[in-house]
């Protein structure tokens, strides 16, 4: 498939990203890959397909640096007509006594603060253009309580309020956004958890197993494509029925 068009993905280089950088790629996009880690080597050993893609070190929380890594994709390839907000962290865990604001205030920065610049940065000219497409990704935590995670969960739900805004100020310009709520996926992190946490995990989920990448890679670049065009401020769980309330009664008839 060839077109035109441009996307950014932040975390390209995390476990999900990779898989949304290399599925952007196999449908034509062209790609700028926006990561914290520094997973390229000095040879560009770890790009996908360095003549279309563009790798650059960015911190999302950080406005100016994000500035300049769209400045920095819209010089190479012309323009910026997707984004997928992928970077996040995941692991700040602590009591809520015991958590420290500054990692508080650091989780809101990535996770929340993040999307917000991608999207003040690229959304004013894709409404110019009257086209756009903006997917991020939260988590089952937007909905549901999980204990010693208080920034990740209300960073998360942060992303669904973050959403509805944008859909109110651009949904009448040709923009989309949407919102991934994935519950347990097989990222190298995940896979890499305790066997009886990671056990457990799975036994919860209808579907018997976690949700692999390529799932999460294949919803996002239907949202990013011409097709998907009146689904807009949609919250789409990718959980396996996870995020179906199912009575205890029903859980142990099924053991
Ligand atoms: N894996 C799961 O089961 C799961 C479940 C629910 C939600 N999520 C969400 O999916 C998204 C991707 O998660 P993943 O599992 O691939 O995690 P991951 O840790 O493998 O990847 C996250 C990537 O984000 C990057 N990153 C972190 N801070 C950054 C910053 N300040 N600026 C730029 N990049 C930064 C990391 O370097 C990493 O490459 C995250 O938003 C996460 O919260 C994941």
């Amino acid at each position: 498939m060839s077109h035109d068009r441009v996307a950014i993905v932040t975390g390209a280089f995390g476990g999900m990203g990779r898989a949304f950088a290399s599925r952007l790629l196999a449908d034509g996009w062209r790609v700028g890959l926006l990561d914290l880690q520094r997973a390229i080597d000095a040879a560009g050993a770890d790009i996908p397909d360095p003549a279309r893609s563009l790798a650059i070190h960015c911190d999302v929380a950080d406005w100016p640096n994000v500035e300049a890594a769209v400045a920095a994709v819209r010089e190479r390839f012309g323009r910026v007509d997707a984004v997928i907000n992928g970077a996040g962290i995941v692991d700040n865990v602590a009591s809520i006594a015991k958590m420290d604001p500054g990692r508080w205030a650091w989780e809101l920065g990535v996770n929340l603060s993040g999307p917000f610049h991608l999207i003040k940065a690229t959304a004013p000219a894709m409404a110019e253009a009257g086209w756009g497409r903006i997917v991020t990704i939260s988590s089952q935590a937007a909905t549901t309580g999980l204990r010693y995670q208080p920034a990740y969960c209300a960073s998360k739900a942060g992303l669904l309020g973050l959403m509805r805004a944008v859909v109110a100020e651009y949904g009448h310009k040709g923009i989309t956004y949407n919102t991934l709520l994935p519950g347990l996926i097989a990222t190298p992190k995940v896979l890499g958890m305790p066997s009886e946490i990671l056990e457990r995990a799975v036994e919860s989920i209808p579907a018997g197993r976690p949700g692999s990448v390529e799932e999460m890679a294949a919803a996002a670049a239907f949202l990013l494509s011409d097709a998907a065009a009146f689904i807009n401020g949609a919250s789409i769980d990718i959980a396996g029925g996870r995020n179906v309330p199912i009575s205890d009664l029903t859980r142990q008839k099924r053991k």
